[in-house]
């Protein structure tokens, strides 16, 4: 049987962790990590097979970027992160653009059949970056936010029982998310929120990711846990309805940009989008967030 590899590029905080979670959950049967800070990531690499040690026989190692050759899955979380001075996930575009170009290459070289999954942002303009840059088919390049998004949501309305809470957040990975308050569900019978309701929770989303960045300096958990999640609906053909980022060619009405939808994840990547009616609401949310990133995936694509 063939082996399964996944490769994470960029071992910080949120890459050593979706290693750490890949290795866990005995997802794959190779973890490379990759990391321009070499010794950092053999010693992740070390960390995180000590862990497994008595639980499964995953291979991990750290080396250059070419060892990602033949991988299933790549996941690209390598950059500049947000800091308390760094308000907005764009304002980190310019010098993480930089990064996905200098990687993309190798990656298109030496594993032309992976799914390509981002987490790096602003997370939808980097995968349209990678889209752009590698030429792989849009299906296969995927953008990791939209199911931690969902997962604080569901969290905040689930009032200490996230589980029985169904809501997913599309739009942008940033300031335009747009959470799907029309079609949430609490054990699966539909939920009302009055108008104040929503824009309160809107508000509390919003704010979510720097309410852990302000106090621990980084998200790492939970990002790293939902892109676990989409890594194994995809290497498990599990055909699941996930939030993710998807290139967009003509469905809601777009085209060149990257943006939270609701896709079907299985083998083949983002195997459909499905196409949701929005209300009001969501509707200006969604296409204000859209507006954002078309014009700034052209600028860094033209
Ligand atoms: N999409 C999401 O849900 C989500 C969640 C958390 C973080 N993020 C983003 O993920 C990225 C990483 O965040 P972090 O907190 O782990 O940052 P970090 O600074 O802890 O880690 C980034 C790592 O990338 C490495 N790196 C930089 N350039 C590289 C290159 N060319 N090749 C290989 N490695 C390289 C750095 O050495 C560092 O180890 C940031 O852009 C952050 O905003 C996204």
């Amino acid at each position: 049987m063939n082996k399964v590899k996944v490769t994470v590029v960029g071992v910080g905080n949120v890459g050593s962790c979706v290693g750490f979670v890949l290795a866990q959950r005995a997802v794959c049967d190779e973890i490379v990590l990759v990391d321009i800070r070499t010794e950092w990531a053999i010693g992740q690499a070390l960390d995180i097979v000590q862990s497994v040690a008595f639980s499964n026989d995953c291979h991990v190692k750290a080396g250059p970027l070419e060892e990602c050759e033949g991988s299933d899955v790549v996941v690209i979380a390598a950059g500049k992160a947000r800091s308390p001075e760094i308000k907005t996930r764009l304002d980190l575009a310019a010098n993480n653009a930089q990064v996905i170009r200098s990687i993309c290459p190798t990656i298109k070289e030496k594993c032309p059949n992976a799914v390509i999954i981002t987490i790096s942002n602003p997370m939808d303009v980097m995968n349209y970056l990678v889209w752009h840059l590698t030429g792989f088919p849009r299906q296969r390049v995927v953008g990791s936010g939209g199911m931690l998004d969902s997962s604080r949501a569901c969290w905040m309305l689930g009032d200490g029982k996230s589980t029985s809470i169904d809501c997913f957040v599309l739009g942008e990975h940033g300031d335009g998310q747009a959470p799907v308050f029309s079609r949430a569900r609490r054990d699966g019978a539909p939920i009302t929120l009055p108008p104040a309701e929503r824009q309160r929770t809107s508000e509390a989303l919003r704010m979510s990711s720097m309410a852990v960045v302000s106090r621990k300096e980084a998200t790492t958990f939970a990002p790293a846990a939902n892109t676990v999640s989409m890594i194994q609906a995809i290497l498990g053909d599990k055909k699941v309805l996930m939030p993710c980022s998807a290139i967009l060619d003509g469905e809601y009405g777009l085209k060149g940009l990257s943006i939270g939808v609701p896709v079907v994840l299985g083998r083949g990547g983002i195997e459909r989008i499905e196409q949701w009616d929005l209300d009001e609401f969501e509707r200006e949310r969604f296409y204000r967030g859209a507006r954002v990133l078309q014009d700034m995936c052209r600028s860094l694509t033209q």
